[in-house]
């Protein structure tokens, strides 16, 4: 998938002003060698950098690196794959907020995450656990559906897991989880009523793959307005975030 990554800027700040709460779970020393997995445009990265953490961001999009290099020349990035990385020195922290949930393998991930910290360093992160934009998906698929477009309807762009599936995870691949927290989260839509089709845009373009344009359009609206009811309140288009956030330690 292709990045906007100026439009992830502008529009979805609150990917990373939310991220700000995760950084507090880090909490990140002066001199530690700290990994940001799936940094996108590098704003935590960044604030990593700036409380005197050694700190590199990776990220699988080209768009998005080529944009963190540009705004912080001082943090060092590089395109890699989660599920596919390896540096020669170990990290004392992985630190990853809100991009999980995009990894196709996680149990490659997580060997990976494990066999680059050094013993006793912390994994530390955010993502959309189970439910995360359930109603905006159910309504995506709906529409998808009524408009003849099947195969689309059965993509599965993101796993949002439960608490208990992911903590067993990680307790598998030789983690201790000391926390662990699934919440709701209503987040904020910039834009008014073109919010949910922009957050679709930004992030679900593949269920429109081979959609006409001006058909889209107006699948987009059609999906709008069935999710009023619960996305709609006092003026504001909320979406239905929830969170699956935790702390585990490689075990000495
Ligand atoms: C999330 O942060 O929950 C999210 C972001 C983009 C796509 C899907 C979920």
């Amino acid at each position: 998938m292709k990045w906007n990554a100026e439009l992830y800027d502008q529009k979805h700040a609150f990917v990373y002003q939310y991220g700000e709460s995760v950084l507090e779970l880090l909490d990140a020393q002066p001199g530690e060698r700290i990994l940001d997995l799936g940094c996108g445009t590098g704003y935590l990265t960044q604030q990593i950098n700036d409380l005197g953490a050694d700190v590199v961001g990776i990220d699988y999009s080209p768009e998005m690196i080529q944009k963190a290099k540009e705004t912080y020349p001082e943090v060092s990035f590089s395109v890699a794959n989660a599920s596919k990385f390896s540096f020669t020195e170990p990290f004392d922290a992985v630190f990853s907020n809100a991009a999980l949930h995009w990894v196709q393998d996680h149990d490659s991930m997580m060997r990976c995450v494990y066999n680059n910290l050094k013993p006793g360093g912390r994994f530390v992160a955010e993502m959309g656990g189970k439910g995360n934009v359930q109603q905006l998906i159910a309504a995506t698929k709906q529409v998808l559906l009524k408009y003849g477009y099947s195969k689309q309807a059965e993509i599965m762009l993101w796993r949002f897991p439960g608490l208990g599936e992911y903590t067993s995870e990680l307790e598998s691949h030789g983690f201790r989880v000391t926390f662990a927290l699934h919440f709701d989260r209503p987040t904020a839509l910039q834009d008014g009523d073109e919010g949910v089709a922009k957050w679709i845009a930004m992030f679900g373009e593949q269920y429109f793959e081979g959609v006409p344009s001006e058909q889209k359009q107006l699948m987009l609206k059609e999906i709008t307005e069935l999710l009023r009811p619960t996305y709609y309140k006092d003026g504001i288009w909320y979406s239905d975030y929830k969170r699956l956030r935790f702390i585990a330690f490689k075990e000495l």
